[in-house]
């Protein structure tokens, strides 16, 4: 059975003293999440130290937002996922629009950077989703197939292992959500090409402005398994709402 995943994207948002407030807050009201809900966080490389030692035995999960590649060796200002993994890291985000558009990251170095999470034995929570001008070209499918499809022949069995979020560009810190509909037909797509790769359990998350307001609409979804929340994330009644909904 698919069980819920809310993780927070704190993207480059936090410092000392806010996030020690927000993770406390996070733990003490870990009680108040839904049955069969998983929370985590997945925030910056500098306090991944600080998200273990606020969340350690609580039920609330931690993990980074990116990660090389490669395994060690000359490349200034990269991360390895054997680095992230000492830090009891559960989940590493690869592939968020973000970094495709900022970093120029591409179908291939994502579905590089998702082998390299699992091998250091951390789930990658692979992120896709097309842009407005994809949308309005009918490209959505297309574009979201591809970026999938990538993953699926880089990965091969090992792809029932990962997380894959849809994240519509558009709909990302633009307080415009995808509607459950729209929602569910792109999760509808994924599903079906993890099916026909083996992989029919794969959490598919939605992200791109879930609040509370709308995140009990999405997950109400057949193929929705929860959600990837990043300026709500922030916030933790927001936050514990969510993974409440
Ligand atoms: P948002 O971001 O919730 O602020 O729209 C989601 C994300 O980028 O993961």
């Amino acid at each position: 059975m698919r069980t819920r995943l809310v993780v927070g994207n704190w993207k480059m948002n936090g410092g000392l003293a806010s996030n020690a407030a927000l993770l406390d807050r996070l733990a003490a009201g870990a009680n108040s999440l839904a049955r069969g809900t998983t929370l985590a966080v997945c925030v910056p490389f500098p306090y991944l130290a600080q998200a273990r030692e606020r969340l350690q035995g609580t039920p609330i999960a931690w993990g980074a937002q990116d990660a090389s590649e490669r395994a060690a060796g000359a490349f200034t200002g990269d991360v390895s996922c054997g680095m992230i993994a000492e830090f009891g890291c559960r989940y590493v985000i690869v592939g968020h629009s973000e970094r495709r558009q900022v970093h120029g990251e591409t179908d291939a170095l994502v579905a590089a950077k998702a082998r390299a999470v699992l091998d250091a034995g951390m789930t990658p929570i692979v992120c896709v989703g097309e842009t407005l001008a994809e949308r309005e070209a009918k490209l959505t499918d297309t574009v979201v197939g591809r970026q999938v499809d990538e993953a699926i022949e880089a990965l091969g069995n090992e792809v029932s292992r990962v997380v894959v979020a849809y994240e519509p560009v558009w709909a990302i810190g633009t307080g415009r959500t995808a509607t459950p509909e729209q929602a569910q037909a792109v999760h509808e797509l994924l599903r079906s090409r993890l099916v026909g790769a083996g992989a029919a359990q794969v959490a598919l998350l939605y992200g791109g402005s879930v609040k509370a307001a709308n995140a009990a609409a999405l997950f109400a979804m057949a193929d929705v398994d929860g959600g990837l929340v990043g300026g709500a994330s922030l916030d933790a009644n927001e936050f514990l709402a969510i993974g409440g909904a």
